[in-house]
């Protein structure tokens, strides 16, 4: 059955990374038995620059529509001014509410042939492979109310509510121990239960399902600093962390920088699922839209093509294909072919679009 694919650039550098992206699409439609169709929408400050919103209606009912997006990257200096409703993140913020994309899936891997690239030494990153499971739809991002008021004495105050209910913790406290039973079997819960009612609540809820659904899965709980600590002091302790929607934005940047460069890193936010059967899902690279480095053609595109295999993988079902695409990026690394933010001396530097088209190289080579 042909899949149907919405392609949402973006802004900065995201043309140019899904661009490569988009290369694999139409190798895989022209080589392999798997069909798809991509449409276009657009999304953040672009979306604001051509149709006056960063969220249009239109890009949600193409969203729907589809089986899967594929997203660049949204924001850039030049909306940074704009009321906050204007801005590109509200698009993206928007996307995933509408959606309901709760569970966003980061996994932080080290490409052995990358290991020299991480600010870590070899040692403490060499074969690290943890699956970040962050909320994505509710905390601080979402919970009313929210404002900045002027008080009587002039003075102003900001008030943002950082809220859960025991719903929306058992459902992302599954998908992050269904993901643990197929990998190490381990997970570490993160909060800070000792200061944060609504965290000492998920910690609570998360040992109850751990215990009565998961006895299989060794479950441990840490609170956020120490957890932040931790991940640069021997982050191979983890496999699959579990983490609210703050403190996740948080630890998956600093997990991000320990596999060397943000321009590696998929991900997946994947949403409850339908009366039909169907699953909402949107897979975007790690990195922002870069604007410093926009159309110059030397962007990373390795974290949207590996969102591309991620997607193959949780959406479609393809992982044989998943799995070549990924042994296609690693092959490529291991020839010491390198965009700029992950070359060494002795590398071979190319341009966004030649490592988009290394990686169709070694692909076309796997079928
Ligand atoms: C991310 C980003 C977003 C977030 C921004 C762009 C709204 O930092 O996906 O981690 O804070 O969730
Ligand atoms: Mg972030």
């Amino acid at each position: 059955m042909t899949k149907k694919i919405l392609l949402i650039e973006g802004d900065g550098i995201g043309p140019e990374v899904v661009g490569q992206a988009k290369k694999i699409i139409q190798f895989f439609n022209e080589n392999t038995d798997k069909k798809f169709e991509t449409e276009n929408a657009l999304l953040g400050g672009i979306a604001y620059d051509k149709v006056g919103t960063p969220f249009p209606k239109e890009t949600v009912e193409l969203a729907k529509q589809s089986d899967a997006i594929l997203l660049g990257a949204v924001g850039g200096l030049k909306w940074e001014s704009l009321p906050y409703k204007d801005r590109p993140e509200r698009g993206l913020l928007g996307i995933r509410k509408e959606l309901e994309l709760f569970a966003n899936l980061r996994p932080a891997k080290v490409f052995s042939a990358l290991a020299d690239a991480s600010t870590l030494k070899r040692e403490v990153v060499e074969n690290l492979d943890i699956m970040i499971v962050r909320e994505l739809t509710g905390d601080l991002y979402f919970g009313e109310p929210r404002s900045v008021t002027t008080l009587p004495d002039g003075s102003r105050q900001g008030i943002n509510t950082m809220t859960y209910n025991s719903k929306e913790v058992e459902r992302i406290a599954r998908v992050s121990f269904d993901l643990a039973k197929i990998r190490g079997k381990k997970l570490c819960s993160i909060d800070k239960a000792n200061v944060i009612e609504t965290t000492e609540m998920w910690r609570e809820v998360v040992t109850e399902i751990g215990q009565k659904e998961y006895p299989d899965v060794a479950l441990s709980h840490m609170y956020v600093d120490n957890a932040s600590m931790q991940l640069v002091r021997n982050p191979k302790q983890f496999d699959v962390m579990l983490t609210g929607n703050m403190f996740g934005d948080i630890l998956s940047d600093t997990a991000s920088m320990l596999t060397g460069s943000l321009g590696m890193l998929p991900s997946a936010s994947l949403g409850a699922k339908q009366p039909n059967g169907k699953q909402f899902a949107l897979y975007e690279p790690i990195h922002g839209s870069a604007p410093d480095i926009a159309g110059k053609d030397i962007a990373n595109p390795i974290a949207t093509i590996l969102s591309l295999a991620m997607m193959f993988r949780y959406s479609f079902g393809y992982a044989a294909e998943a799995d070549k695409i990924e042994a296609a990026v690693e092959k490529v690394l291991e020839k010491n072919i390198r965009t700029a933010d992950i070359a060494i001396a002795s590398s071979t530097r190319v341009s966004c679009t030649q490592m988009g088209e290394a990686i169709l190289e070694e692909l076309k080579k796997s079928l």
